[in-house]
């Protein structure tokens, strides 16, 4: 089976991309690396710790990240989006906290030692800020030969942003590092904020999990209307929250939900587009393109997935 790691800065859509990775069977979460950005570090940890406990799966290592972004204007020294994600970052609702503890090797570490454990069996999940990939590739450069995959959710190919009009917010915490991964040949792909804006959940849905009467879906149901909630104040024209970081896992299990463009890209770090991911000018003739950009998305087969995996797991 494939293994994954997913790297979270544990907010409500990373909850529900955790809760997608442990319901499908084809793959094994084989642990997850904490980040900052929905939450603070420390607070996404705990969070990450809790709800994979709340889902039946005490297995999961949970690893300890970097604090902030490897530059000096990071603005995550402060959670950026409490009114999305809720103070505590899973929507205000109250969980017990696990009485695991992170492990004491970094995540760092972990997902180098990962890679040479793995290898091409190693699908590398990241869904917050690129800080922990981009200082792994700097410590172990030879990893980006040797992992399967990174399918990352941030950034968008069309001009199209939630922290400005050009800049989303995985990308936006830490650009230096997005660049570096970007520029580092990895196989990534990229799932960007323009194809995840497609993938909407409603009221409908968490109904459903509500109806389950588990502790697990009386969770998601009453963290995710809070994000539903949310994107009422600030996309009323959607109908519904976005499913960035559940659409990335789907894709590492599954890349046949999207298409993909075969491109170069990089990540604007000076002037007043800092933070823009596009196309790479000087890589565009290339031979060997090293990224994969999702472009479009079978919107009703992934709603589907997403449904069965989900309710599956919290069924249970
Ligand atoms: C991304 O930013 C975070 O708030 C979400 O968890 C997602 O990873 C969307 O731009
Ligand atoms: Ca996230």
């Amino acid at each position: 089976t494939k293994k994954l790691i997913l790297d979270l800065d544990t907010g409500i859509d990373d909850t529900l991309a955790t809760a997608y990775a442990l319901g499908s069977p084809e793959v094994e979460l084989i642990g997850i690396t904490g980040t900052y950005g929905n939450v603070l570090l420390d607070q996404g940890v705990r969070n990450a710790l809790a709800v994979t406990d709340l889902f039946g799966h005490p297995e999961v290592k949970v690893y300890k990240g970097l604090p902030h972004a490897s530059t000096k204007d990071s603005f995550a020294v402060q959670p950026v989006s409490a009114f999305i994600h809720g103070q505590n970052g899973i929507g205000d609702v109250d969980i017990p906290d696990s009485d695991r503890e992170p492990e004491t090797e970094p995540a760092v570490d972990f997902i180098i030692d990962a890679v040479k454990t793995y290898g091409k069996d190693l699908v590398y999940v990241p869904t917050g800020p690129m800080t922990n990939i981009a200082a792994a590739l700097d410590k172990a450069p030879e990893i980006k030969d040797e992992i399967g995959g990174i399918v990352l959710m941030g950034g968008a190919l069309t001009v199209c942003g939630n922290v400005s009009a050009w800049s989303e917010a995985n990308i936006s915490q830490d650009p230096d590092a997005a660049n570096r991964l970007f520029r580092s040949e990895a196989p990534a792909t990229m799932i960007g904020l323009d194809v995840t804006l497609q993938t909407l959940l409603t009221y409908e849905e968490t109904r459903r999990w509500r109806a389950l009467g588990t502790p697990a879906g009386r969770f998601l149901a009453d963290m995710t209307d809070y994000y539903i909630k949310a994107y009422e104040t600030t996309s009323p024209h959607l109908g519904g929250c976005g499913l960035h970081d559940p659409l990335a896992v789907g894709v590492a299990v599954d890349p046949s939900l999207v298409t993909t463009l075969d491109i170069n890209m990089q990540v604007d770090v000076e002037g007043p587009t800092r933070g823009r991911t596009i196309g790479d000018n000087e890589r565009l003739n290339d031979p060997v393109k090293t990224m994969k950009v999702a472009v479009g998305v079978d919107v009703p087969r992934f709603l589907n997935e997403f449904m069965t995996r989900i309710t599956g797991l919290a069924k249970a």
